[in-house]
């Protein structure tokens, strides 16, 4: 039935481990594509994206095999073709093929990714950075063609340090001739995961995690064998259940190192937090405090996808809070949903004020993207009752499997 059953109210207990990145993995998978051999990537998420982009790949003459949480790609033998279809519009990660298939073949026709109700999600970041590359752009209604014939190092400095715009110049810098220097490039972690496959590999990158990134095009890449970080936001997510709810859990294997704002944030909401080398230990004994102000922004400050799992804890803390969203223009939707429940938001574009109320109580609620989803799971995990989330399919998209992670954390929540 697509949905998640949850009967809330109760304070987290146990143990939980964290999967691999979805974000790291989607632009790793599509790197692979650019080395003539046999890349192993392990600690890989059983998530939906990833099936896509297993698809895309294999679509494109790509060998690509699973074994539990490990993937083999095979691209020795991969052919031109366009990448479209159902797999292309409608997912984001596809995008980074992009720069992959210029890196690997100089040519690719895609359909415009599809964009997603938290913003219209232009590609002009992407397409102006790779024309200075020597990349020509042909737009048709559906689609779109960009060519080089050779690509060429270029001086590139982004208006914004768009994420997947970063992700696709390294794709396409690391093939291209001569050196790449790209300004203003995204620092988040899941780029520096992108930069250590690739040097793996072979490529020669400088200033990796900084906004200046060097790439030394040309280099041979070779199969490697590499290890997924954990998903930075599956364990924020948890972190901030726990402030919602109460309790003590232990998240194995946190990437506790990427996760700085955030735990920041928690501890001013009264979380008590302990690092260790095996993940993160959290204790909520008292009710959570509001946050006056706080916003959304590029790492490392507080990330945007953290921004709904922050909206449902402080339905419930005592006192007003102020949320801004910096990154997306329409992230907001799970507050309707959330009011349904109870709670009180008043939203005008950029801000969300939250006035805590006592409880919320459980009904029907319609998730409407990946990271809405969570967040109303984490309101039933709070409410008094039950909770149905309809739309599971949009969570399972980033998330491997969130009720056996909340059932480990002692939660009374089933799939239907
Ligand atoms: C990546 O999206 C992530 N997705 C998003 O995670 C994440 O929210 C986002 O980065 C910000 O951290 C993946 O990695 C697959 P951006 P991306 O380009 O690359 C505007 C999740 O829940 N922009 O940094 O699309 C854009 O509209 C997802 O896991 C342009 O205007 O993010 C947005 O407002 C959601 N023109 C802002 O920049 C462009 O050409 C940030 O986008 C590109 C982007």
């Amino acid at each position: 039935m697509d949905a998640i059953r949850i009967r809330g109210g109760n304070a987290l207990f146990g143990e939980t481990k964290i999967q691999g990145s979805k974000n790291a993995v989607l632009p790793v998978m599509a790197a692979a594509l650019l080395i003539e051999d046999i890349s192993i990537i392990e600690n890989c998420p059983r998530i939906t994206d990833v099936l896509h982009m297993q698809k895309l790949l294999t679509k494109i003459g790509c060998k690509v095999s699973r074994s539990g949480r490990t993937l083999m790609i095979d691209a020795r033998h991969v052919s031109r073709d366009k990448v479209a279809g159902e797999s292309v519009t409608g997912m984001r990660s596809s995008l980074m093929l992009l720069g992959a298939m210029l890196g690997r073949f100089g040519e690719v026709t895609m359909e415009y990714p599809g964009g997603c109700v938290i913003g219209k999600r232009p590609i002009d970041i992407h397409l102006d950075a790779l024309q200075k590359m020597g990349v020509s752009i042909q737009k048709e209604e559906e689609t779109f063609t960009a060519m080089a014939k050779r690509l060429t190092g270029s001086v590139i400095t982004l208006p914004f340090p768009s994420v997947g715009a970063t992700e696709n110049v390294i794709l396409a810098a690391v093939r291209a001739k001569g050196v790449t220097v790209l300004q203003n490039a995204a620092k988040e972690p899941e780029i520096t995961a992108l930069c250590n496959f690739l040097q793996k590999a072979g490529a020669l990158i400088e200033g990796t995690g900084g906004p200046v990134l060097i790439i030394q095009g040309g280099c041979r890449l070779h199969g490697v064998q590499f290890k997924v970080p954990s998903d930075r936001i599956v364990a924020g997510t948890y972190l901030f259940s726990v402030l919602g709810t109460g309790g003590h859990i232990f998240l194995r294997d946190a990437p506790v190192s990427q996760m700085r704002s955030m735990l920041k944030l928690a501890v001013e909401m009264g979380a008590e937090v302990t690092a260790s080398g095996e993940g993160l230990s959290v204790i909520v004994s008292a009710g959570k405090k509001a946050v006056p102000y706080v916003k959304t922004d590029v790492y490392p400050g507080f990330p945007t996808d953290m921004q709904s799992p922050l909206m449902a804890v402080l339905s419930t803390a005592a006192g007003v809070s102020v949320i801004e969203e910096t990154i997306f223009e329409d992230r907001f939707r799970m507050a309707l949903e959330l009011s349904k429940m109870g709670a009180e938001i008043l939203t005008d574009g950029k801000k969300a004020v939250i006035t805590g109320v006592e409880k919320l109580h459980g009904c029907e609620v319609y998730a409407k993207e990946l990271r809405g989803g969570a967040g109303l799971v984490i309101a039933g995990c709070m409410a008094e009752g039950e909770t149905i989330v309809r739309n599971r399919h949009f969570i399972e998209r980033g998330y491997e499997d969130i009720c056996r992670d909340y059932q480990d954390l002692g939660v009374n929540i089933v799939t239907e």
